[in-house]
């Protein structure tokens, strides 16, 4: 067999890389023109930081299949805000050790004894746009569901409790992408103090954990690397890592998804005639499957489109350790690479750019998308996710009415996840 040629990696000239960091945040298209450029695999550098970035099934199966010679990455504002103790921030042996702690959180029987809570909030939601006197954001309901299904399910936690809980999360989310400088007032330092509030709420929650009712009794015996029981530090890290990583991402499926329904008739009636024909509410036995790809195909056709045109994670990062090849172009040692999702799933043949749920239904899609990632690191709570998703779609649109309020903005804010700018303000049909 001959040996393939290798390719050094092309770049786009960058060094300090102000511009490009700047044209990253405020240009959605930042990775695609560079790609249409440069191909699958290129390198620039944003303020100072050279970063690798990749799309396409062929790199990216390359990258996630060479896992001794990858490992987790965050940025600075990410990393400290999460924490040293956090999964995120772990690799190797104590990586693999609180994976395996908190998937025990994610279980089917868990799930099943979660379904009673999220019906519950979904229904909530039912009466509350049932009788609301003016439009609701759909934006912030469903932000509001997607934290509560966590600290509902996971923490035992509700009413006040968990409403204090929003509210410093909310101050902490909005500077996980900011400048990693802990000015006084500066949103980071708001969010290093909101990060300490949540952590001594965690430890009160752990504290407490024998009488409460959530997932996190299921934790019992949890094993660091060195077989030794987690601390309630590493483990309130964890219940942080687990609300960052859970909820603005739902919120921004299930807000992504309702526009599209609401904004195409044809699409909201052909979803109809299969939600129609399921029964609401699902038994606590029955929740996790009533409404999988088996019963309910179109839905979850609906759910893969729409995050495949709005990625809630668009993009996700790796360090390399040594050298390694992807697509037969060399990517040297200790390069940060971003696996670009975004610009990933609108690459190849065919009408990628349309929204064409259909396209999940065809024999000859070979689509290779991932929303949840993969490899090692794979989202530990995709079954949490989708089971909320496919609960609140039905939950909501098999018995509302929902019209929306015209004149909004409907393109999307793309960080952290895409989300309608306007919020999504609808009324229920009379
Ligand atoms: C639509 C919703 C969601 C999407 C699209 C999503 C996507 C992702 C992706 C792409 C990753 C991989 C990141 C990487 O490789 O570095 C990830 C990791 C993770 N996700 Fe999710 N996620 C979702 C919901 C959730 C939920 C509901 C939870 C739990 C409550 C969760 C918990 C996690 C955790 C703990 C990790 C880290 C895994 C590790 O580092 O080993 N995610 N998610």
């Amino acid at each position: 067999m001959t040996k393939p040629v290798l390719h050094p990696l092309p770049t786009t000239g960058a060094i300090t890389g102000t511009l490009e960091a700047l044209a990253f945040f405020r240009d959605p298209l930042f990775a695609k023109k560079r790609f249409n450029r440069l191909g699958n695999i290129f390198e620039t550098s944003m303020l100072g930081q050279p970063i690798v970035f990749i799309q396409g099934s062929q790199a990216i199966t390359d990258l996630l299949s060479q896992p001794e010679a990858i490992e987790g990455w965050w940025p600075e504002s990410v990393k400290q805000l999460l924490g040293s103790y956090s999964l995120a921030n772990r690799n190797g042996g104590a990586h693999k050790a609180r994976r395996k702690v908190i998937a025990q959180l994610f279980s089917s029987s868990a799930l099943q004894s979660y379904s009673p809570s999220i019906i519950k909030l979904i229904e909530d939601l039912g009466v509350e746009l049932r009788t609301a006197k003016r439009p609701i954001s759909l934006v912030k309901k469903m932000r509001r569901f997607a934290f509560s299904v966590i600290a509902t399910t996971v923490l035992g936690l509700e009413g006040n409790d968990r409403d204090e809980l929003f509210a410093d999360f909310e101050i902490w989310t909005k500077a996980l992408f900011s400048i990693p400088i802990a000015l006084p007032w500066s949103p980071f330092a708001k969010a290093l103090k909101a990060r300490e509030r949540l952590l001594d709420k965690f430890q009160e929650v752990l504290a407490q954990t024998s009488q409460n009712k959530g997932g996190l009794a299921l934790l019992t015996g949890g094993l660091d690397e060195e077989g030794i029981p987690l601390s309630n530090a590493d483990l309130g890290e964890q219940l942080l890592l687990l609300l960052f990583a859970g909820y603005e991402t739902t919120a921004s499926a299930l807000s992504c998804l309702m526009q599209q329904l609401l904004l195409n008739p044809e699409l909201e009636a052909w979803l109809h005639e299969e939600i129609n024909n399921l029964a609401w509410p699902p038994s606590a036995e029955t929740a996790t499957t009533s409404y999988d790809r088996s019963n309910a195909p179109k839905l979850d056709a609906l759910i893969n489109e729409v995050m495949r045109i709005n990625p809630p994670v668009g993009g996700f990062f790796r360090r390399t350790k040594r050298s390694l090849v992807l697509e037969n172009i060399v990517v040297p040692a200790n390069r940060v690479v971003q696996v670009a999702l975004n610009a990933s799933n609108l690459h190849g043949i065919g009408d990628l750019e349309v929204f064409r749920p259909q396209r999940h239904l065809e024999e000859k899609s070979s689509l290779n998308l991932l929303p949840f990632g993969g490899g090692e690191r794979v989202c530990l709570g995709k079954a949490l996710a989708e089971l909320e998703i496919r609960l609140m779609v039905v939950g909501l649109f098999r018995n509302l009415r929902l019209s929306i309020v015209p004149n909004q903005d409907f393109t999307m804010q793309p960080l952290p996840s895409p989300s309608p700018r306007d919020g999504l303000l609808v009324n229920i049909k009379t």
